[in-house]
């Protein structure tokens, strides 16, 4: 079957890009990472030093190629997998997704990127907005202090310490901003299925998603 489109949608650190990286490693499907997009504007937004509150400034989008091909988050030609996950770009990445012209900027390339055959794409707003027509939607969740837990282990993998309690209220403020902002709000897309992970392990979650992928595929070729 062709072009079969899945998106998935929710809060920071529910296991978005985690799962949808290993679904589309395991059925053949190509992942996109919406949120690496925001992070990849944001990180150049620091390096060009813009007045980062003002929209007109982010028209240096008109001269950049942003994109996502092959688990990387591509500047040009420059992979920028490391440097936008810095603490400077997680602290200004949702004003940054606030703004029109950055969310249309982004939308599109997204929505050409989801033209392609078999698709999985994550972020906040690929259900209600990106992909509308997707086949399946999913909104995964996970409780606050569970999130945390796992952002932490993240960290402490690659060699960091980080205080819980911080990365709770970093997770909380994000969610907030990116839960009340006006233009396309974190929302669940009313046609989701929610599949909550807070007593799941990555693996049990990946095994739930492809379930539902594979019964959405099955009443599409009934
Ligand atoms: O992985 P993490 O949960 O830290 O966030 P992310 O998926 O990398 O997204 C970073 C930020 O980009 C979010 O907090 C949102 O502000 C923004 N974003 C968005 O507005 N719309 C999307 N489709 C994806 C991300
Ligand atoms: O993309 P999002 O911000 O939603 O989450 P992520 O960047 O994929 O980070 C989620 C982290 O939690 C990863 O280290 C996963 O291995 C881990 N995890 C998970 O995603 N799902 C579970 N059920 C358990 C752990």
């Amino acid at each position: 079957m062709a072009g079969f489109k899945v998106a998935i949608d929710g809060p920071a650190g529910s296991g978005k890009s985690s799962i949808s990286k290993n679904i589309a490693h395991k059925l053949g499907m190509t992942h996109i990472d919406t949120g690496a997009m925001y992070r990849a504007v944001t990180l150049l937004a620091i390096e060009n030093q813009i007045d980062m509150n003002d929209e007109s400034q982010y028209h240096f989008l008109e001269d950049v190629h942003i994109t996502y091909k092959d688990d990387h988050i591509y500047i040009g030609d420059r992979i920028v997998e490391k440097e936008i996950r810095s603490k400077a770009v997680t602290d200004h990445v949702s004003l940054v997704s606030s703004f029109p012209y950055v969310r249309k900027k982004l939308v599109e390339i997204q929505q050409k990127l989801g033209e392609t055959n078999n698709i999985i794409m994550d972020g906040r707003d690929i259900g209600t907005v990106v992909l509308p027509d997707a086949d399946l939607k999913i909104f995964l969740v996970a409780d606050v202090r569970e999130r945390a837990k796992r952002r932490q282990q993240d960290k402490q993998n690659q060699g960091y310490e980080v205080d819980i309690e911080k990365l709770i209220d970093e997770i909380t403020r994000r969610d907030q901003l990116d839960s009340q902002r006006k233009i396309s709000p974190l929302k669940k897309a009313e046609d989701a299925i929610v599949v909550d992970s807070t007593h799941m392990t990555l693996q049990q979650t990946v095994k739930k998603i492809i379930e539902l992928i594979q019964s959405a595929k099955g009443v599409i070729n009934e």
